[in-house]
């Protein structure tokens, strides 16, 4: 099968981009594997014919954006759906513009729609500094309340988090009860978590930040022990880099149910058949794409600096 992908993938002038969480058999074929804001970088970058997304619906619909004259395929439709991109609406927007005079931030796991809407996007990665960057102590933000604690925590403004109780059900698993618990079997290890997980777990953390901000935290330190904080998968993205620098680090899972099964959807057999008859490729409104582009460009040109 992995001899058929790479075959159809030089025959049709193809990349795979993979996000983070897919198991290890995906990411060993994947041209580039990153968190949101890495994969978006990548895809507006991508010179080839065809980008196959190994990840969600947003991430795919986010490549189209930045590359509309490419063919994007997402192996899979139905049930590559991130719960949490879908939890803001026009609806939503359009009343909370009604009562607040500010920017509008949204996170990049949101539908096209949504960021058509946008002043601007933000990942895991920037979310803080993107909301610093906007000149108004007042900011609407959505969907993840969580991130907005980060951010509000990190910037001091007044995040209006919008729909009030948005997020992630792979994240909002892990609890106090998981720290102590695997803490306690593990003193010595840095305990890392994204900042989509609960509050009171963040407070407990060492470290908080984007799934390639863990991947590079445990690659660069001279620590041995790690508890990470996401989707459980993210381990194994992190052991193939350390098999290929020859090291060996203890990585722990602060919960082993905390598996996105969106993401879980893509397979090897999917991404070949994909690839075989190019399906299914991502279709955008033209002014959707325009506007939405430019909330994520925006986005891009502030991370650079
Ligand atoms: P990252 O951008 O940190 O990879 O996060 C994406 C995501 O969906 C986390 O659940
Ligand atoms: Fe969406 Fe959560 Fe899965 Fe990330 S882990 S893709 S936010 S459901």
């Amino acid at each position: 099968m992995i001899d058929k992908i790479n075959k159809l993938k030089e025959e049709k002038n193809a990349i795979i981009l993979a996000h983070n969480y897919q198991p290890k058999e995906i990411l060993k074929i994947a041209d580039f594997v990153g968190d949101s804001l890495e994969l978006c970088i990548k895809a507006k970058e991508a010179d080839s014919d065809i980008i196959v997304f190994a990840g969600v619906d947003f991430m795919a619909e986010s490549a189209k954006i930045l590359n509309p004259d490419k063919k994007v395929l997402l192996p899979e439709v139905e049930g590559t759906k991130c719960p949490m991109a879908h939890q803001l609406n026009k609806d939503i927007i359009l009343k909370y513009k009604e009562k607040y005079s500010a920017p509008l931030v949204v996170y990049v796991n949101t539908t096209a729609e949504t960021k058509a809407l946008a002043d601007i996007t933000c990942t895991s990665a920037n979310a803080d500094k993107i909301v610093s960057s906007l000149d108004s102590d007042i900011i609407l933000f959505g969907p993840d309340k969580n991130l907005a604690y980060y951010v509000k925590k990190k910037t001091g403004k007044n995040i209006i988090n919008i729909p009030e109780d948005g997020g992630c059900y792979v994240h909002q698993k892990f609890t106090l009860e998981d720290v102590y618990r695997v803490r306690k079997l593990y003193p010595k290890a840095i305990l890392l978590v994204h900042p989509e997980c609960n509050p009171e777990v963040q407070e407990k953390a060492d470290i908080i930040t984007s799934t390639s901000g863990m991947v590079r935290y445990v690659l660069n330190s001279d620590e041995e022990e790690f508890i990470i904080g996401t989707e459980r998968d993210l381990i194994g993205r992190i052991e193939l880099e350390l098999e290929k620098l020859g090291l060996n680090k203890k990585l722990i899972p602060l919960r082993d149910d905390a598996i996105c099964k969106e993401m879980k959807r893509i397979t090897l057999n999917k991404i070949l058949e994909s690839l075989e008859k190019e399906k299914y490729e991502i279709n955008l409104d033209e002014e959707i794409i325009d506007k939405a582009k430019k909330a994520i460009e925006r986005m891009i040109e502030l991370s650079k600096n």
